[in-house]
């Protein structure tokens, strides 16, 4: 979640304590509630976290297609996708969840080819009552040609329908629990090989802060014997499945930063 996403929900928060005060008690007790109950079955207050550095190129990565707006992904979330797809020889990737296609059109540029699974704008009006947010689905979708774009919902659609199986997965769908749940055991049948890598949005409120909803989910839908190849992406909102042995940690909050990034920007008109 982005910094203005944050502001947004965070007002979303206090207009529902206006409106509704008991609301605020549901939202914790639900993570609270999970947080116990990801404790009790596995014995794990959070992931363990990986340092981004074990998957950017030369700790470099680019970005071509960011809007800042809300809804968009971090842009270490993003480089981080780009950087999995890049080490892929032709990376077929697959994506649950895609909007205006900011993840999609990054990762298009380095993969060999994308699928793409959303619902239809038809069933995003029903669900958001919003045309405008509808429409802007795919908006950023210009010219790429290695992308497929399938209308459906991940909580319905026959993944074997695909005839396929992927290098990177990257769910970012319905965060709810019994959706991520549903998307995780889905996506575990569709790696194509031993070095097939899935990345979940998401895991965390922020680079820091877990979403512990979201963690029981990946783990209530991954096969066990994967479960300690689960980790949290430092400095990123991901959590990434992977097979490569990597030294891990678990993260405090506030982190010290161990690192700092530098960013150029530059913008055009679409
Ligand atoms: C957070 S946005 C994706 C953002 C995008 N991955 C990015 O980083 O630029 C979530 C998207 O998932 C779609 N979505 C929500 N529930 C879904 C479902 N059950 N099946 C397919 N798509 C779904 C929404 O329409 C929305 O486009």
């Amino acid at each position: 979640m982005t910094f203005s996403s944050k502001i947004k929900v965070i007002y979303r928060l206090i207009a529902n304590i206006i409106t509704n005060p008991i609301s605020v008690f549901l939202i914790l007790e639900d993570e609270s509630d999970y947080k116990k109950a990801l404790f009790k079955k596995y014995g794990i207050a959070k992931l363990r976290t990986v340092d981004i550095n074990n998957f950017l190129q030369n700790r470099k990565a680019s970005i071509e297609s960011y809007t800042y707006l809300d809804g968009s992904s971090m842009v270490t979330d993003l480089a981080l996708l780009k950087s999995l797809a890049t080490s892929f020889e032709a990376c077929e990737y697959l994506e649950i969840g895609s909007w205006r296609g900011e993840s999609l059109v990054n990762v298009a540029n380095v993969a060999h080819h994308c699928t793409s699974i959303n619902l239809s704008p038809d069933e995003i009006v029903k669900l958001s009552k919003n045309p405008e947010y509808a429409t802007q689905h795919g908006c950023l979708i210009t010219d790429k040609l290695n992308i497929t774009t399938i209308f459906a919902n991940s909580q319905t659609f026959d993944f074997s329908t695909l005839n396929k199986k992927f290098d990177l997965i990257f769910v970012d769908a319905d965060h709810s629990y019994e959706a991520v749940k549903n998307d995780t055991a889905n996506v575990f049948k569709l790696l194509k090989d031993e070095n097939s890598v899935i990345v979940w949005h998401d895991c965390g409120f922020s680079s820091e802060l877990p979403r512990y909803s979201v963690i029981k989910a990946i783990f209530d839908g991954s096969p066990v014997e994967f479960h300690k190849h689960i980790y949290h992406v430092s400095n990123t909102m991901c959590g990434i499945y992977t097979r490569k042995n990597l030294e891990s940690y678990l993260i405090q909050s506030p982190h010290r930063p161990d690192k700092v990034f530098s960013i150029t920007i530059e913008n055009k008109d679409i």
